[in-house]
């Protein structure tokens, strides 16, 4: 996902460009928003954090970009790329280093296991919304 900070700051561009031309294909791609609903159910494994209310509100106050990206060793692959969750660990050159405002606001989201990423990419796309 491109989360809200990331598109009210007009990088859906720029970040989907390092996506392009880290050698990841996009199997599925859209723009909408999420509900409260939504966001509860995809962070429901960090529900009871501190940040919790908080994450919910940030996700939920415009609109998103979600995507499934294909790739040799994808989840490492993008997880290296968009570089460590607080921006300010982020690595040079990362999609977080360049683009994320603080650890809440982080710009952007990547599934963290093949299975996750199984999990994500149905709550986000029905079969027909992917290309196979
Ligand atoms: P993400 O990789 O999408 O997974 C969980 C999200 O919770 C994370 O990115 C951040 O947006 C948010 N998050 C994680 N840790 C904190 C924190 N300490 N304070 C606020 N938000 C956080």
């Amino acid at each position: 996902m491109i989360k809200p900070d990331a598109v009210e700051s007009g990088y859906i561009g720029p970040i989907l460009a390092k996506i392009s031309s880290a050698g990841f294909k996009i199997v599925a791609m859209k723009f909408t928003q999420l509900s409260r609903r939504d966001a509860r159910e995809f962070y429901a494994i960090h529900k009871g954090r501190p940040f919790f209310d908080e994450l919910i509100q940030f996700m939920t106050r415009g609109p998103i970009v979600s995507a499934i990206l294909e790739k040799d060793n994808a989840v490492e692959d993008f997880r290296a790329l968009i570089g460590a969750t607080n921006p300010q660990e982020a690595a040079e050159g990362t999609i977080r280093k360049l683009y994320a405002k603080d650890i809440g606001e982080n710009a952007v989201h990547g599934s963290d296991s093949d299975e996750n990423a199984g999990i994500e990419g149905a709550f986000h796309f029905s079969g027909r919304e992917i290309y196979t």
